[in-house]
Order: C-alpha cells, then sequence, then structure tokens
C-alpha cells in the first residue's frame, strides 16, 4: 500500500547541503537522469537513490533536505510525476527514461516512460532543454544555454533573477511557436512553465545570500546545477521552505494562453481544453480525468487501489486548496 507522504521537516533553515555525507559522484551507466535539474542534483549526490529511480515518499524528504523544496509542492510535484510516469503498482518513478528498475508495467496504455515522457509532465518550451520535436527534450541543450547567459547579462546584469525568468520564459514560448510545428503547452504545462522559471531564483540561490544578492543566480552556479547536476562548491540551501514564488508576476508580465500550433509553424491557437494557469481547478480535474485516465481506463486489483491512494494524495496537494475544487473519481467512490 502506498503510504501517505511525509511532512515537511521539523528545521526548515540555510544549512550546508553539499556536504561529507553528500558527495557528487558522475552518473553510472544505466542511471537515470532527465529533465529536473533539481532531482538530477539530488540524485548524483545522493540524496536520491543514485540510480535516478525512487519512491514518492524518498523524493519528498530529498527536496526537502537537499532544497528546502516546500511540502505541498513537492507532493504536488511528486504524485502528478508518479501518475503520469511512474509505476503505481510498485511506487518506483524513474527521474530520466524508461527503464526495467521501475519494476513490471501496468497493461498498455500505462506507459510509465519516467520524466522524460513527453506529454504528461514534461513539456515544450523548457528554458534549458529542447522541444521534444527537435529530438531530444530532456538533455542539458549547449545552444539554450546561450540563450539563457544572453538573456542574464541583458535583463539581470549577468544574474538569472525574476525580470530575466519573465523574459525568457516569454522569447522561449515567441521561440517555440515560430520554430516548433508540434509545438503545445495545455493545463498543466501552462502553470508548469511558470513555475519552473522561478524555482531557480528560490531554491539554486546560496541560502546565505541576503539583501540585493538574494533572488540572484550567478551563472557559475546556474551551469553547474542545469549541466553539471552538482551543488556550486559548499551550497547552502534556501533560508526558507520555497518553490515556485513569483511565477505570477512571470506570468502577468507577459500573459499567455494555453495552446499549441496546428501542425505548421506560427500557427498557435488557443486551447484551455485542460485548463490553464488562471484555471488550476481545471487542470487537476482534466490531469485525472483525461490525462490519468488515459492511461489507466480500466485498472483492476492493486493498480486500482494504488491509483486512488495516489489521486487522493493528488487532491490533498493539489484541488484541496482551491476554491470550488471538489475531488474527481474517476474510478467511482470506492
Ligand atoms: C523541470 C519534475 C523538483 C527545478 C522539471 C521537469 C519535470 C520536473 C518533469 C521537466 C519539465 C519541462 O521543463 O519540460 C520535478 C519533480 C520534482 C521536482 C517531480 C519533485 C518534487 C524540483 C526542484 C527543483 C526543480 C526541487 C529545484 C531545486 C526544476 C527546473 C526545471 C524543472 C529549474 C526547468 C528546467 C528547464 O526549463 O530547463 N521538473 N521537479 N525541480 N525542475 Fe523539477
Ligand atoms: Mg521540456
Amino acid at each position: 500500500v502506498p503510504p501517505p507522504p511525509p511532512g515537511p521537516p521539523s528545521f526548515t533553515g540555510a544549512k550546508l547541503v553539499d556536504d561529507r555525507d553528500h558527495p557528487w559522484r558522475a552518473p553510472q551507466r544505466g542511471d537515470q537522469r532527465g529533465p529536473c535539474p533539481g532531482l538530477n542534483t539530488l540524485a548524483s549526490h545522493g540524496y536520491l537513490p543514485r540510480n535516478g529511480v525512487a519512491t514518492p515518499t524518498q523524493i519528498i524528504k530529498a527536496v526537502q533536505e537537499g532544497f528546502n523544496f516546500d511540502n505541498s509542492a513537492a507532493r504536488f510535484a511528486v504524485y502528478a510525476a508518479l501518475l503520469g510516469n511512474g509505476n503505481v503498482v510498485t511506487d518506483l518513478l524513474s527521474i530520466g527514461g524508461k527503464t526495467r528498475l521501475t519494476g513490471p508495467d501496468p497493461p498498455a496504455p500505462a506507459i510509465v516512460g519516467g520524466l522524460n515522457n513527453h506529454g504528461t509532465f514534461e513539456g515544450d518550451v523548457s528554458l534549458t532543454r529542447g522541444d521534444a520535436f527537435f529530438g531530444d527534450n530532456h538533455s542539458f541543450n549547449e545552444t539554450l544555454w546561450d540563450q539563457f547567459v544572453d538573456f542574464s547579462n541583458r535583463f539581470g546584469n549577468g544574474f538569472y533573477n525574476i525580470t530575466v525568468a519573465s523574459e525568457l520564459r516569454f522569447h522561449r514560448i515567441q521561440q517555440s511557436i515560430a520554430e516548433n510545428p508540434q509545438f503545445t503547452m495545455l493545463g498543466l504545462r501552462h502553470i508548469s512553465a511558470y513555475g519552473e522559471a522561478a524555482l531557480p531564483v528560490n531554491l539554486f540561490v546560496d541560502g546565505r545570500k541576503t539583501g540585493s544578492e538574494k533572488g540572484q543566480l550567478d551563472l557559475e552556479s546556474a551551469r553547474s546545477f542545469f549541466k553539471e547536476m552538482r551543488y556550486p562548491k559548499g551550497f547552502f540551501r534556501a533560508a526558507q521552505p520555497g518553490g515556485g514564488e513569483g511565477s505570477e508576476v512571470i506570468f502577468l508580465s507577459h500573459p499567455t494562453s494555453p495552446g499549441r500550433n496546428n501542425a505548421t509553424v506560427n500557427s498557435f491557437v488557443v486551447d484551455d481544453s485542460l485548463g490553464s494557469i488562471l484555471d488550476p481547478c481545471k487542470v487537476y480535474t482534466e490531469f485525472v480525468n483525461t490525462t490519468v485516465l488515459g492511461l489507466y481506463p480500466s485498472p483492476t486489483g492493486v493498480l486500482r487501489r494504488n491509483l486512488d491512494i495516489d489521486l487522493g494524495f493528488l487532491y490533498d496537494a493539489f484541488g484541496s486548496g482551491l476554491p470550488n475544487c471538489p475531488q474527481v473519481f474517476p474510478y467511482g467512490r470506492a
């Protein structure tokens, strides 16, 4: 039976996390790494199993300990990831590609593709990873990095901050509309694209920084996380629990609609069928009724039981806090 997620830790201040108990080691053959620089870093320092396959409980503890990621944001992200990309029977998720290490797959159309799977959680317009259409949606992309640096120089005086995040987030969307005929940004991705642009500002900046240095991510540290999957030497985690704070500022500076290109470049059409950042309850409801139900149309036995339990954990973290957002039960009430 999937255990309930851990709560917040008792100490939530800054502390050394690049410590002697968590030495960096390069991933070995077969170790999974993927589109999330936060989880990649935690695996390469041993906060997560170094093979990149972990349970929700392990992931929540690791992101809290290693980055001071906020408990409810961690629960939301991890259950969305498990339900979209993990094995709910074995309670294991790959932070990279598909692997036998997550155990026997439930029947198709279940994918259990790990975080690299395109369209469940991973999506287009990532800051340092290419769109799936161009062939690699998970590896560090040197060309996109150059653009990250350029924007940080032009809008952040050599640092990545909320202003840079606002400009680069909008630019990446315009870029995909102009270059990727299969561009999509729907539902959960319309929220996560903005949240992920804020995460480096809140969680990749050393927790000892104060005053004008707070919220300013230097490019050497940024590259260490995004490319090397490694803490900057002697890194302290954030001084308070955080996550996507500021994503509303990023969105409001250049608001966009969820939508897609219509099989050719520059053919953007609005599509809010899976919700939007302005309608998070619909994102929750459609994630369950479209994404999860699409992967698991008629589950039985332990699979069905665990889906019900994990959907409850997802609702506790995401839907329950939203106004007028009742829990949905795609398989009926137990
Ligand atoms: C991106 C999952 C925690 C920082 C992503 C993506 C996934 C993901 C699937 C790819 C989305 C995309 O860009 O297409 C998760 C899960 C987490 C988690 C399941 C567990 C709770 C964290 C933490 C941090 C972080 C703790 C920072 C300390 C980022 C950043 C990106 C990202 C900055 C965007 C990368 C880019 O645009 O190039 N995450 N993440 N994540 N994640 Fe995480
Ligand atoms: Mg992506």
